[in-house]
């Protein structure tokens, strides 16, 4: 069973925002798509850039340090979707936003 920590409440992230939060001591990007939460690894796969820092545009995330983009609902580079960044669990529960690092997650 994953393991979902509350990270935030929905109305601390609104649309088109979004924040690092550390689930079991990663850091996980975390970002509302209007109105959807999405939450990926922090790292960018190219050099370790912080994603929660990133630019959003749609469902697209662009990373601070170099402009690699990631779509958050894939969590696939559109540029080359061989190269992606893991997917962690989203609920909302009562308001809260909690996230769960899925079984297969590696950073
Ligand atoms: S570290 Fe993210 S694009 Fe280079």
């Amino acid at each position: 069973m994953p393991e979902y920590v509350t990270v935030a409440t929905v109305e601390e992230i609104p649309p088109g925002t979004g924040r690092t939060v550390q689930v079991q001591g990663i850091g996980i990007a975390l970002y509302n798509v209007e109105g959807a939460f999405y939450a990926v690894d922090n790292t960018c796969p190219h050099a370790g850039g912080p994603l929660g820092e990133g630019h959003l545009d749609g469902c697209l995330v662009e990373c601070p340090w170099h402009g690699w983009q990631f779509n958050l609902r894939t969590g696939e580079r559109p540029e080359n979707p061989d190269i992606t960044v893991a997917r962690c669990l989203v609920r909302i529960e009562e308001n809260q936003v909690q996230v769960a690092l899925p079984e297969d997650f590696s950073t």
